[in-house]
């Protein structure tokens, strides 16, 4: 009989079949996926890039690479994204991966023993989540209040479990749409410097920002090398590209390129040199300037249909960027079971908070909606149907 490895075990498919499946269907609106606008995709820019780099690097990028990634890559996420970031960082800090995904698979691959207590904000990104408990973490949630971690919280439980590591996504947290004070990131920092704690910061939304003062990230408050971070292109560019980049320092990037040579030896190189391209020839900023009015027109829609539509008991966040809003429904709500008659008898899909939390009962009454990737139109007719279903049950 075949038998499956036991780290399978703790592993579980359902909230992604569910989204996948949801997203799929044409009749349905689905505020399911972290997807970008597919309207503002810089495609005419890619077809173009994809000719420059044949035309200037076809071997290479045909080749097998080196595990670390691309250089010119490395080199124009170091110079365009990392150090105007305030990065303190050199070529040896950066890897390429393949999304932030294989980023975080990784990190828990290189540092995860069976066992191992790994921090993590409750709630917190589902897909993250399944690979710590693949690893064998256990894992402790830390509490939030309407910025993020709390870093008492955060240091008593240091104290308690002796963790391995914190994983945190500080800026327009996926699901809950928080932001991380810069005081707090600050304190992570010394948190992390203190008792010697390695923390994950995962960072893909940061550019996303439609209001509001920009925050620094975590890593540039790191002076002792205990925080890694990682950032993708998916949400910047586009996610079928599957780059993503880690910063760490150099012993630990060895280790990581260590796992990656046997994971998938290096990130497609034709991704890579697209990525490369669009950064050094200074598109990043004029394409976030174009997709910002984009997904805050998308942002405004949702937030004003959800106080149209929405009864007055639900509560939701009102993020500054990034891709979903939160929302907290009365108890006499499972948004688990609601998920199925939303979809198939409303036509409205949207992700029920269980996946999101260690204890899945406890997002037994919170959903995630994602705004951008329907129109305002659409987020206004999707928003009723639900605000309709929610009503309908609050009022019997
Ligand atoms: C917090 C977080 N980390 C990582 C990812 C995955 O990013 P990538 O497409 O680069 O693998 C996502 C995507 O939704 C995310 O929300």
């Amino acid at each position: 009989m075949i038998t499956y490895a036991d780290r399978m075990k703790n592993v579980s498919g359902e909230a992604l079949n569910d989204i996948l499946k949801y997203s799929s269907d044409p009749s349905i609106i689905s505020f399911s996926l972290g997807s970008p606008a597919k309207e503002v995709y810089p495609i005419e820019k890619i077809k173009e890039i994809m000719s420059t780099v044949m035309e200037k690097d076809a071997i290479r990028i045909l080749s097998y690479g080196m595990s670390e990634g691309y250089m010119p890559l490395r080199e124009a996420f170091l110079n365009h994204i990392a150090i105007p970031k305030g990065i303190k960082a050199d070529i040896e800090n950066i890897l390429i991966t393949t999304g932030a995904t294989q980023g975080i698979e990784l990190i828990s691959q290189t540092f995860i023993n069976p066992g191992d207590v790994v921090l993590v904000e409750s709630p917190s990104f589902l897909t993250s989540l399944q690979v710590f408990l693949k690893y064998g973490a256990t894992l402790v949630g830390v509490n939030m209040d309407t910025d993020g971690i709390m870093c008492e919280d955060l240091e008593c439980k240091i104290k308690k479990y002796n963790p391995k590591m914190l994983y945190t996504i500080p800026t327009f947290q996926n699901p809950s749409g928080k932001t991380l004070p810069s005081h707090r990131r600050k304190k992570i920092a010394e948190l992390a410097d203190k008792y010697d704690l390695l923390v994950v910061e995962d960072d893909p939304y940061c550019d996303l920002r439609y209001t509001g003062d920009v925050v620094p990230p975590i890593k540039s408050f790191d002076e002792t090398g205990n925080v890694i971070l990682a950032n993708s292109f998916s949400k910047i560019l586009a996610p079928g590209l599957r780059v993503g980049t880690i910063t760490a320092t150099k012993e630990i990037i060895t280790a990581l390129v260590l796992a990656k040579g046997g994971a998938d030896t290096n990130t497609t190189i034709m991704s890579q040199a697209i990525c490369a391209e669009f950064l050094n020839q200074g598109l990043l900023p004029d394409h976030l300037k174009e997709m910002v009015p984009v997904y805050l027109e998308r942002l405004n829609a949702m937030l004003d249909a959800l106080d149209r539509y929405f009864p007055k008991e639900c509560k939701y966040t009102i993020p500054q960027g990034g891709l979903f809003v939160w929302i907290e429904v009365p108890e006499s709500i499972n948004t688990r079971e609601l998920l199925f008659i939303a979809a198939n008898e409303h036509k409205v899909s949207y992700v029920p908070g269980y996946p999101f939390f260690i204890n899945p009962k406890d997002g037994d009454h919170s959903l995630r909606l994602n705004f951008s990737s329907n129109t305002p139109e659409k987020i206004y007719e999707g928003v009723k149907r639900l605000g309709d279903l929610l009503h309908s049950i609050i009022n019997g």
